[in-house]
């Protein structure tokens, strides 16, 4: 039997028609290349995609785009929640809160049929951005900013962050972002958001089940924690003498940013990433931080993947998705406490595809069982007695 020690790492637990995860580095959405789709498509088309299992044709892509936009505006009541926060509240919280008071103001709300649960998804794709865009002018004491209804949700986030349009490398970095982000299998938090909803409860209360499980540092903080690192280190120069001895000592300690539960071969979001970084670093005439990144790369590859190591059948290590996101945000001028944030924004559209799935008829209620280990016939005791 599993158990819960082993993570139910490679337990298949079901089956999708959403995503292709390859641990020798391949991913598909639908049967399609993330190398295509994040050199050819925008996060809207993806999203399409990922819910009606096709590519929208031009006429279908252009209605969608409308819907979103059309959406994009939160309720007032749900503006006045996101202001009573605390400016110090952690951006995660305060998103599974302000996310968990959207639902009650959606008018599908108690309505679970197939049409009403691609509005409903439609819903928080398109005003998951206003949210946290809102929660992050807040917590500066700033005013949030109302969506422009004719720019897309990538351009329209940025815009939303400052009040001013976003560079055109900005608005693509971030779309390519979201793309990478979108879907990646029974990772966590999608697990999560399945697990709820397959006991007919609403797709609010899904999407708050992957809030919750994203905000683990185990799961949507490594490029924070990427980004910690490469501030903590400084400079090219700095990062042998920073990264060499925790591979080397006694104990390996991992470095953000690298290694992956699925993935044995390099992560293939990462290369779009990490010429993203550089491009941006070019943009702003220093590419210091795609360098100490690259650099970092190279010593884990030299120390990781030695033929030694992996005849022994360990697992190579190579950067992830998250790995170059970090400089590429921090290069944006993006605050810390909005990447794990930004990360549910893009991870929206995968929630959503799967609890669409689930609620396909037919599918079960996800309820596994533990093996029980714990002590055997106990004599009852009267509380005064103990
Ligand atoms: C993602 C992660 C949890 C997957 O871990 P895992 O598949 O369970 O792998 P394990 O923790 O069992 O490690 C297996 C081996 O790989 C090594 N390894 C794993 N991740 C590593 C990393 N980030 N840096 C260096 N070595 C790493 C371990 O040291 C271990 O080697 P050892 O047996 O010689 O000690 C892990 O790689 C990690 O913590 N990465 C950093 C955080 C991160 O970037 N997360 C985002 C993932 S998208």
């Amino acid at each position: 039997m599993t158990t819960q020690a082993g993570g139910l790492r490679g337990v298949v637990v079901g089956e999708s028609e959403i995503c292709d995860v390859q641990p020798e580095g391949n991913l598909y959405y639908r049967g399609y290349n993330i190398h295509d789709l994040a050199d050819h498509a925008t996060f809207e088309e993806v999203v399409f995609l990922l819910w009606k299992g096709k590519l929208p044709t031009e006429a279908e892509l252009a209605a969608f785009k409308a819907e979103i936009v059309a959406e994009y505006a939160l309720p007032e009541g749900v503006l006045a929640i996101l202001r009573d926060f605390p400016t110090n509240a952690v951006s995660m919280d305060a998103l599974r809160t302000g996310v968990s008071a959207l639902g009650m103001y959606d008018p599908d709300t108690g309505n679970n049929t197939p049409e009403a649960n691609q509005r409903k998804a439609l819903r928080l794709q398109a005003k998951i951005p206003t949210i946290v865009a809102a929660i992050d002018r807040l917590s500066k004491g700033l005013e949030p900013v109302a969506p422009r209804t004719d720019l897309g949700l990538a351009a329209n986030f940025l815009y939303m962050l400052t009040g001013v349009e976003a560079d055109p490398l900005y608005v693509r970095t971030m779309d390519i972002d979201f793309i990478l982000h979108a879907d990646h299998e029974l990772n966590a938090s999608t697990f999560a958001t399945r697990v709820t909803v397959a006991t007919s409860a609403d797709i609010y209360s899904g999407t708050v089940s992957g809030i919750g499980a994203l905000s683990g540092p185990r799961h949507g903080g490594a490029a924070e924690e990427t980004m910690q690192m490469l501030l903590e280190i400084g400079s090219p120069e700095a990062v042998d003498a920073w990264v060499r001895p925790k591979l080397t000592g006694e104990k390996r300690t991992p470095i953000p940013g690298f290694g992956h539960a699925v993935y044995r071969a390099p992560d293939p979001r990462a290369t779009h990433l990490r010429e993203m970084s550089k491009q941006l670093g070019e943009l702003h005439g220093d590419t210091k931080w795609w360098q100490m990144t690259t650099n970092i790369e190279s010593i884990v590859d030299e120390l990781s993947n030695t033929p030694d190591r992996l005849a022994a059948g360990k697992q190579g290590i190579y950067a992830n998705v998250d790995c170059f996101s970090a400089s590429c945000y921090y290069e944006m001028g993006l605050g810390m406490q909005l990447f794990t944030p930004m990360f549910a924004i893009s991870r929206t559209s995968g929630w959503c595809a799967h609890m669409i799935e689930q609620y396909k008829p037919g599918q079960k209620i996800i309820r596994p069982r533990a093996e029980y280990v714990g002590p055997v016939d106990q004599t009852w005791v009267p509380i005064a007695d103990r």
